[in-house]
């Protein structure tokens, strides 16, 4: 399956290059064919006459040279790969990344490729732990871009310890290995796929409001992944604390009923992922004014139940899609109540993950969910967010087919 596949290595400037030829040693084992682009600052580290000597191929470090060449140029290189991986990624390379810079080969073949992007961070920790940097890695997220580590561990600088180090060469080769396994990047090719992702806001009056932890950080990483392997993406978000994915047609809604709404007017799908942590009740009567502090002392607040959009759209008389896909967050019994999940909504999947605050899924960047449909359950390993999206997605690519 990986005999044949093509990666094109980025390798960024800094400490971590050197495990870059262990990673293309145990590519090259696999039959995975590697070609190299080295920036200038990768070249202190590491020279491209050991680089090319492990990849067999020449390794490209001048953006002038594909030119002077012929028979290559950048955007061809980015192209002819199946997969592109830059490790390490550098701070400086993930900000390029995140702008669209391109002022060398590296970044000039990131903004040519059309293929998937896999990245490897590796940094100073407190470079790693800048607001500039989540800035960074949070666009990134949202533009599909995959990415492994960085690890926690002891620095290059004596006295640093804490996250930023570069992933092991088995742990990037594990990467490359599911992303080849997971979605190929037109299995959803004109398929309509429909995701829910975030909270939703239940006014109490115009300015206060009942809420959930959600981010949309799986929801909105769903629908970049869907995006990603080609399918024509509706994402209808309540307010999350991720940026809207390229690609995908957003839809901004606030409210449980907003969002039902918006999910009737977009049917029919072909698949329907509800990763939305709606909010069960909203209050009754919503205040058009400000509820003043004094008058008639505290406010109760009547709740009523909102409309359960999952269920509604699996027992849609007319449109229900082909796959329904529920999320269950739970904090004990999570298959269990999963199982029972699935009966009472009348969805196909549910991806039941454990959000007891101990676990920190809600809001972090990892997941560890159970696949649970009539078939049995399914326990799949921890893994980012953004890996979790591309399973999934592989999944509904196969489900998709099997039942055309
Ligand atoms: O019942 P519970 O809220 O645990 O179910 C979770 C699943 O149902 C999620 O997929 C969520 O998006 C969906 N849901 C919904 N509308 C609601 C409540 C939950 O679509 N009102």
């Amino acid at each position: 399956m990986l005999a044949g596949k093509r990666v094109l290595l980025l390798i960024g400037g800094g400490i971590a290059a050197y495990k870059c030829l262990e990673l293309v040693r145990r590519l090259k084992e696999r039959g995975i064919g590697v070609r190299a682009v080295m920036t200038q600052a990768a070249q202190k580290f590491v020279t491209p006459l050991s680089v090319g000597a492990i990849t067999g191929e020449r390794v490209f470090t001048d953006l002038f040279d594909l030119t002077a060449e012929h028979d290559i140029g950048h955007i061809r290189l980015s192209r002819e790969a199946d997969l592109v991986v830059v490790a390490p990624a550098t701070a400086d390379l993930l900000a390029k990344m995140a702008h669209g810079l391109a002022d060398d080969l590296a970044t000039t073949a990131l903004l040519a490729t059309d293929k998937p992007v896999l990245v490897a961070p590796a940094m100073n920790p407190r470079m790693w732990a800048h607001p500039a940097t989540r800035r960074n890695m949070a666009q990134l997220r949202a533009d599909g871009i995959a990415t492994i580590g960085p690890n926690a561990g002891a620095m290059a600088e004596r006295d640093e310890f804490g996250e930023g180090r570069m992933a092991e060469p088995a742990q990037i080769l594990a990467a490359i290995e599911a992303h080849f396994a997971g979605a190929d990047a037109g299995s959803l090719k004109g398929r309509r796929i429909l995701v829910t992702s975030g909270p939703t806001h239940e006014p109490i009056d115009p300015v206060r409001y009942i809420a959930n932890r959600s981010s949309g950080k799986q929801g909105h990483a769903i629908a970049a992944a869907a995006r990603a392997a080609g399918a024509q993406v509706v994402l209808i978000s309540g307010p999350a604390e991720v940026p809207d994915p390229q690609g995908v047609t957003v839809i901004h809604v606030e409210s449980a009923r907003e969002m039902m709404a918006a999910v009737e007017e977009n049917l029919p799908v072909d698949a329907a992922v509800f990763a939305a942590a709606v909010a069960d009740w909203r209050v009754a009567d919503a205040s058009e004014q400000k509820i003043k502090k004094g008058e008639g002392g505290v406010p109760l607040l009547q709740l009523v139940e909102n409309p359960d959009i999952l269920a509604a759209v699996a027992r849609h008389p007319a449109l229900r899609p082909r796959l329904v896909v529920g999320f269950a967050a739970e904090t004990e019994h999570v298959v269990d109540h999963a199982r029972a999940k699935l009966e009472k909504k009348g969805c196909d999947w549910i991806v039941a993950n454990d959000v007891s605050p101990a676990t920190g899924i809600m809001g972090g960047d990892v997941n560890t969910v159970h696949l649970v449909s009539a078939a049995g359950v399914e326990d799949w390993p921890s893994a980012a967010k953004g890996e979790v999206a591309r399973h999934l997605v592989a999944r509904i690519a196969a489900a998709l087919t099997e039942t055309a």
